[in-house]
């Protein structure tokens, strides 16, 4: 996520309203400077709970231009996972440090940074969250300016915002452009993503069907801003017709696959389009293909690393400019489950692993940071 760096660098920079700790502050900083960390490490694929080490090392004397970052929160997405498991897209190299995301406090920096300040919140983008401290470049961080509604509850939220709310975000308008009115329809709906979606769709005006495995959620994703929220079944398709009143569905978000991605392929309108982003149940889709003769139905995968490889800065500066915003001002949230410091990570990634949940998992400081 290098190129993300740069251009979120310059988009929080002309932002930037610098924060500093003073006084006492300080002192405290360069204590936590100097105190050991723990980190999350795993040398051979299996269960989270078998083949994740918690390691201890000692904070080592920065090099010109990098930075000392504490780790407020980092959250344990599906994918961190199946890359502890052996069956992402693609596997790390090992010894390999789990953790895709987070957000951080600059403790510490070298004499030539002068784009970040000590006291200062960071998105981490380099991979290797799941830890206490994180020493690098300046230049693989991303600033976030002084932010007056700053809580715990923000920083949790910010904590997530680089995964996500971006994949709802693209699978919601990079496919399929629909009006005010239209229809979507969307398996695991109680997902971190499904709920970005629900609210990214709800400030759209375009509607959603949401599709969930279990009973209990309706009244949360209804808040959320979702207008139909169905259990999946064999009678999915006749029940989203109802539902609707019809209405034609160009749109499905499918991060489930066996028999789920079949029912939404067939509750889609002519010429609808079909995103799968997600493999949530381990199954092969079951489709039947003669729908997508006679109706004409493009089927998409989406995959985020992917998307940030290719994007150009100007594309990504484009999406971060209204993800983040909608982030602080309490318009684009997830819900969080639990939360569990690195000196917790068994308990951590059952949980995380468990059917249920209500929200994410995250690995937070423990001290608030
Ligand atoms: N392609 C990409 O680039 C990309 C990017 C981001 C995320 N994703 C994928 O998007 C999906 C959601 O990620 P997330 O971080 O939003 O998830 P999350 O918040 O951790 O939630 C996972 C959800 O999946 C539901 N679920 C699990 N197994 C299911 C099944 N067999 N059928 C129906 N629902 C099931 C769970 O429901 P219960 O509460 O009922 O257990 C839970 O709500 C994952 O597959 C993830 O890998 C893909």
């Amino acid at each position: 996520m290098k190129g993300l760096c740069s251009f979120l660098f310059s988009f929080f920079l002309s932002n930037l309203t610098a924060l500093t700790i003073a006084g006492d502050g300080d002192i405290s900083l360069k204590r936590e400077s100097a105190a050991k960390y723990k980190y999350i490490e795993f040398n051979e694929f299996g269960r989270p709970e078998e083949v994740l080490l918690i390691k201890e090392e000692n904070p080592r004397p920065l090099n010109d231009g990098e930075i000392r970052v504490k780790v407020l929160a980092s959250p344990i997405n599906p994918s961190n996972l199946l890359q502890i498991t052996g069956n992402y897209g693609s596997p790390p190299e090992f010894p390999a440090t789990p953790g895709s995301e987070g957000v951080g406090r600059v403790i510490e920096i070298s004499e030539s940074v002068k784009q970040v300040k000590t006291g200062q919140l960071v998105l981490l983008v380099g991979g290797g969250t799941w830890r206490e401290q994180i020493v690098a470049p300046a230049s693989q961080f991303l600033p976030l300016p002084e932010l007056e509604n700053l809580d715990d509850k923000l920083i949790e939220q910010l904590s997530m915002s680089l995964v996500n709310p971006v994949t709802a975000f693209l699978i919601l308008n990079s496919f399929t452009q629909l009006e005010e009115g239209q229809w979507l329809v969307q398996s695991a709906a109680n997902s971190a993503v499904g709920g970005y979606v629900i609210q990214l769709a709800k400030q759209r005006g375009i509607k959603t069907v949401n599709v969930v495995r279990r009973t209990g959620l309706a009244d949360d994703l209804i808040a959320k801003g979702g207008d139909v929220v169905l259990i999946d079944g064999p009678d999915l398709v006749t029940e989203i017709k109802r539902e609707t009143g019809y209405a034609p569905i160009q749109l499905a978000l499918d991060a489930v696959g066996g028999d789920t991605f079949g029912r939404l392929a067939n509750s889609l309108n002519y010429d609808g389009t079909l995103i799968v982003y997600g493999v949530l149940s381990g199954r092969p889709a079951n489709l039947n293909t003669a729908i997508t003769i006679f109706k004409d139905i493009r089927i998409r995968g989406f995959w985020l690393a992917k998307w940030y490889e290719k994007a150009s800065g100007k594309e990504k500066k484009e999406i971060f400019d209204q993800i983040i915003p909608l982030i602080v001002n309490g318009s684009l949230a997830a819900d969080v489950d639990s939360r569990f410091t690195v000196d917790e990570i068994t308990q951590a990634a059952l949980r995380a692993a468990q059917p249920g949940r209500n929200g994410k998992v995250l690995i937070v400081s423990g001290d608030g940071g």
